[in-house]
């Protein structure tokens, strides 16, 4: 009896030996993945390792992640406007969320889209109980929401060329800056300096080609409406549409060019999109985006195909809130909006590619209208789970406070606020040279 224990012990030891020995890894494997269904179901880290980091950039995440909650389980805030009608579009597009519009308290009314939404919404009171106490740049922006087609006034035909040589002759970098009917100034001084459209040089003397395109509202003075037609028929660079050119209508100029850029301008291959008092060095954002090109991160098609389709760079920034005093210029009421808003590049001045732009277009058909122009490209860009780069050298909020006299002839940037052209060309040397220093540096 005792022999055959014996005999069968060093069999079972045999055997259950190494079970033993991987238990500890069993464990862990079973720990390992239990966490991974909890954490990594966002996603975040495939989608991350998808993007690619510049030399001498950073991803926002480093600085603070996208909200990780999809837009579709966004919690129902009934109180705020956007987030309903985001919800019920959401729905519309998701027939599983369809079956819970029932959440949605009875009595209240939100209309989707009637035709175009272009007829004014008399009874925006009814579904926002505080209408009549706001802002009246909220007030106009909340009656006009969910219109976004107008009638273009002037279409400048030959930024781009579209026949048959189109692709051969497209611009590399299509420069799109904001601009307003009266800002004669300005729209002079970026022609003559940052603005030139032709075949521009970069630092080490590569040409790209780059055009210009002003974008622009209308304004309710006649006699610089028909001003700024000759200014048209002259340089051919004006694009205008017909709404009241305001900050709350500025998101109309995103999507309304989204729409634009498809049929007049399809194979520019980066868009520079930026406010008029701001100042580009032009040929060394060139330097940059042709070191992007060059180093795989979208040339290469065979290693990472898609990375064109999601490359968009800015002065990023995370975790913003939305502004509730009411005296300033951005301030969205509660009644509104409410929740974070999702990282964005800077208004005064983000590069995106040509390919991304043509996602832009699709994807905004989706999110509602909001009238704070970068957020809104934030919310688009959320949706397609791009996350824009931010770059240290886009200095959307002027210099540092402690820079010296002439900062502009004394800092490496590509892009700073604040600075007419005219300030910047006057400031020295690296400023007027074709040939610019951009070492960027983090
Ligand atoms: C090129 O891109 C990779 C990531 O795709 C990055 O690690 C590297 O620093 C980049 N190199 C240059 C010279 O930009
Ligand atoms: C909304 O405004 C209209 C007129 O603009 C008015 O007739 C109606 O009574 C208002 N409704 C509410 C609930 O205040
Ligand atoms: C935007 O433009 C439209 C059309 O001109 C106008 O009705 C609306 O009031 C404007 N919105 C804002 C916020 O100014
Ligand atoms: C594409 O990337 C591979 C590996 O990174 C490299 O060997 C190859 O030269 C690249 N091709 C082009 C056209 O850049
Ligand atoms: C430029 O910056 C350097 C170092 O910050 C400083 O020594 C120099 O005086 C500055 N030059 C001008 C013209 O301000």
């Amino acid at each position: 009896m005792a022999s055959c224990l014996y005999r069968y012990r060093r069999r079972i030891l045999f055997f259950c030996l190494p079970c033993i020995l991987l238990l500890p890894i069993y464990i862990y494997i079973s720990i390992s993945l239990i966490y991974v269904m909890k954490h990594g179901a966002h996603g975040s880290h495939p989608v991350l390792e998808n993007l690619f980091t510049a030399s001498g950039l950073r991803l926002s995440r480093d600085l603070a992640p996208h909200p990780v909650k999809s837009s579709c389980k966004s919690e129902l805030n009934i109180g705020a406007l956007w987030n309903i009608i985001q919800y019920m579009m959401d729905s519309q597009h998701n027939p599983i969320l369809k079956t819970r519009l029932a959440a949605i308290p009875p009595g209240i009314s939100y209309k989707i889209e009637s035709g175009n939404g272009c007829s004014p919404d008399y009874e925006i009171n009814t579904t926002m109980p505080d209408f009549f106490t706001l802002p009246t740049q909220m007030k106009d922006f909340v009656t006009s929401m969910y219109c976004r087609e107008y009638p273009l006034i002037i279409d400048p035909l030959d930024v781009c060329d579209v026949g048959p040589l189109a692709k051969n002759r497209a611009p590399w970098l299509l420069l799109a800056i904001k601009t307003q009917s009266a800002d004669f100034v300005n729209r002079k001084a970026i022609r003559g300096t940052w603005g030139r459209s032709g075949r521009i040089k970069s630092r080490d003397g590569r040409q790209r080609l780059v055009r210009r395109v002003f974008l622009l509202g209308t304004s309710k003075d006649l006699h610089i409406e028909e001003e700024l037609q000759l200014e048209s028929d002259k340089y051919g660079d004006i694009l205008q549409w017909e709404f009241m050119d305001t900050f709350f209508n500025l998101t109309l100029k995103d999507v309304l060019f989204w729409d634009w850029f498809p049929r007049r301008c399809p194979h520019a291959r980066f868009i520079f999109k930026g406010d008029t008092d701001i100042f580009v060095r032009t040929p060394a954002l060139l330097d940059y985006l042709l070191a992007e090109e060059a180093n795989g991160s979208f040339s290469n098609g065979s290693r990472q195909p898609n990375k064109m389709e999601t490359f968009v760079v800015g002065d990023v920034i995370n975790n913003a809130a939305p502004m509730r005093s009411s005296g300033t210029k951005y301030y969205i009421p509660e009644s509104f909006f409410k929740g974070l808003y999702p990282s964005y590049p800077s208004g005064g001045g983000v590069v995106y590619s040509g390919s991304l732009a043509h996602r832009l277009l699709e994807v905004s058909q989706k999110v509602h209208l909001f009238p704070i122009d970068d957020v809104y490209l934030g919310m688009c860009l959320q949706r397609l789970r791009v996350f824009p780069i931010h770059h240290p050298a886009f200095l959307t909020f002027d210099f540092p406070k402690d820079e010296p006299k002439e900062p502009c002839a004394n800092h490496t940037f590509l892009l700073v606020h604040k600075r007419s052209p005219a300030e910047c060309s006057n400031c020295g040397p690296k400023c007027q040279s074709p040939v610019l220093n951009a070492e960027m540096q983090p």
